[in-house]
């Protein structure tokens, strides 16, 4: 079974507790649950990780993306500006995904740039939970 590597990024640990109208109800665990299952009917694996740290988050990617097939991404506000994620994303040469639970082209100016959407394949924003399963599909399909 090939693995997908889950990320989110900065404050998603409080999913449930942020601003239900962008984020949605769901806790971060339910969500990953939410997509894990999903993953199994397509018979994919995830493996998830959640940090408020940048680096930690770099970190991750190196050291898993040897073994896996693809990334989906939330990389919170990091989104806006780190280089050095989108770099990581680069580096896996794996087929990337960015998903955002809420509607960035809605939403304050400086949230309509994302600086790791070039390193990703796609990305897909104010679906909420939804826009992960479409990500898996994405990946499923493109990694056959
Ligand atoms: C987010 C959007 C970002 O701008 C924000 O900083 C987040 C969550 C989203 O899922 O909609 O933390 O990535």
């Amino acid at each position: 079974m090939k693995t997908i590597l889950l990320i989110h990024g900065p404050n998603l640990n409080l999913l449930g507790k942020r601003d239900v109208n962008h984020y949605g109800h769901l806790t971060l665990a339910k969500l990953t649950k939410q997509v894990t299952n999903y993953s199994r009917t397509s018979g994919l694996k995830i493996k998830s990780f959640q940090s408020n740290y940048e680096g930690r988050l770099i970190d991750f990617l190196q050291k898993y993306s040897g073994s896996a097939a693809g990334i989906i991404i939330n990389p919170g506000a990091l989104t806006h500006y780190s280089y050095a994620l989108h770099d990581a994303l680069l580096d896996s040469k794996l087929p990337a995904v960015e998903v955002h639970l809420s509607d960035l082209a809605t939403r304050e100016t400086w949230r309509k740039k994302s600086v790791t959407a070039a390193a990703c394949k796609k990305v897909i924003s104010g679906k909420k939970i939804r826009g992960y399963l479409e990500a898996l599909d994405f990946l499923r399909k493109s990694i056959i």
